[in-house]
């Protein structure tokens, strides 16, 4: 018993300590002999006999237990030393992504008008004549369909061509007063050097009672707007048609690259067209069934806002997914 004592205190692993444990408590093992010596014994010797025994098991549970978790205390610490990780390395440059610039630019135009309570909607890729044409008072035939070439799937479904349609579903979920923008893509069937066929816009559109707003108010938002995101400019509003607005204008702002001189940006005319906006015509408050209210909305292309804002000359460079431009912008 005195030897196994000491080979418990002298072994070096835990599988070498597992087997001195089935030594001393397994089934052939010495308290097993220890016990079945008890049937030779007197009565009287017994008692004795037995105590002692069970006093030798818990010494030996105690001094297994103990041993065991030295040994395991031991072998984390040398696990941790051989893993061990220098945390003051420098770590290897990682290839970090960064936001598109035409996302950026979104999200700066979503900040802006969010800060004038403007909600943000959103609305469905896959629209329908209704939302996309009808309502906005292009009924068919219209020969201002034609402006915007659509891509059309089955079951008269089709890409929407602008973000206009949400327009009209929020003002059909919604009753005024309503301050709204959209931003999202939009799909028409165009490519060359200043289309694609997927593209994003974000559309606004504020409603409320009769007489509460003016285009005067339209003009002071997009003045403002226009000179938050290009600074100190000039803006003109031209007159203009959209079917959903009456009266319309387009909205142009001194050109950025020469203050107004002419260059070849602006081909010249000093002026850089921006937006579309308008009075909501009478027709689209009917479609959906709005009275007495008057409203004005506005529309813009957010890769045009990216291309002058960044002066990126090829809009499709936008697209390519070239990394070299992208790093540009990070
Ligand atoms: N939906 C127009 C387009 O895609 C842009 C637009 C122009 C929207 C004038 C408007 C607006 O809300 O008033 O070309």
């Amino acid at each position: 018993m005195k030897a196994l004592e000491k080979s418990i205190q002298e072994c070096g692993s835990i599988k070498e300590l597992e087997k001195l444990r089935i030594e001393v408590f397994g089934k052939k093992g010495y308290f097993t002999a220890q016990f079945a010596k008890l049937k030779e014994l007197k009565d009287d010797e017994k008692i004795a006999f037995a105590a002692k025994v069970n006093e030798d098991k818990g010494r030996f549970t105690t001094l297994i237990n103990s041993k065991k978790e030295l040994l395991e205390a031991a072998e984390r610490s040398e696990a941790l030393k051989k893993d061990a990780v220098d945390v003051s390395l420098y770590s290897r440059l990682s290839d970090a992504g960064a936001l598109h610039p035409v996302m950026s630019t979104m999200d700066k135009i979503i900040e802006y008008f969010m800060s004038l309570n403007f909600s943000v909607e959103d609305g469905p890729l896959i629209e329908d004549d209704f939302h996309n044409f009808e309502a906005l008072n292009l009924p068919k035939f219209h020969p201002a369909r034609d402006m915007q070439d659509t891509f059309y799937c089955k079951d008269g479904a089709l890409l929407r061509t602008h973000t206009s349609p949400v327009q009209v579903r929020t003002m059909l979920s919604q009753q005024p007063p309503i301050r709204m923008i959209c931003p999202g893509s939009v799909f028409r069937r165009d490519l060359d050097l200043t289309h694609t066929p997927m593209f994003h816009q974000i559309e606004g559109l504020v409603v409320d009672k009769k007489g509460m707003v003016s285009f005067a108010n339209l003009k002071s938002i997009l003045e403002e707007f226009l000179r938050y995101m290009f600074g100190n400019v000039d803006v003109r509003f031209r007159p203009s048609f959209f079917p959903f607005t009456e009266p319309s204008a387009e909205v142009d702002i001194s050109c950025i690259f020469c203050g107004g001189s002419g260059c070849k940006v602006c081909k010249n005319t000093g002026w850089l067209e921006i937006l579309g906006c308008g009075e909501v015509d009478p027709n689209v408050f009917k479609a959906v069934g709005y009275k007495d209210v008057s409203g004005y909305a506005f529309g813009l292309g957010i890769e045009r806002f990216t291309m002058l804002l960044r002066g990126v000359g090829d809009l499709r460079s936008l697209f390519e997914g070239d990394l070299r431009l992208l790093e540009q912008f990070k």
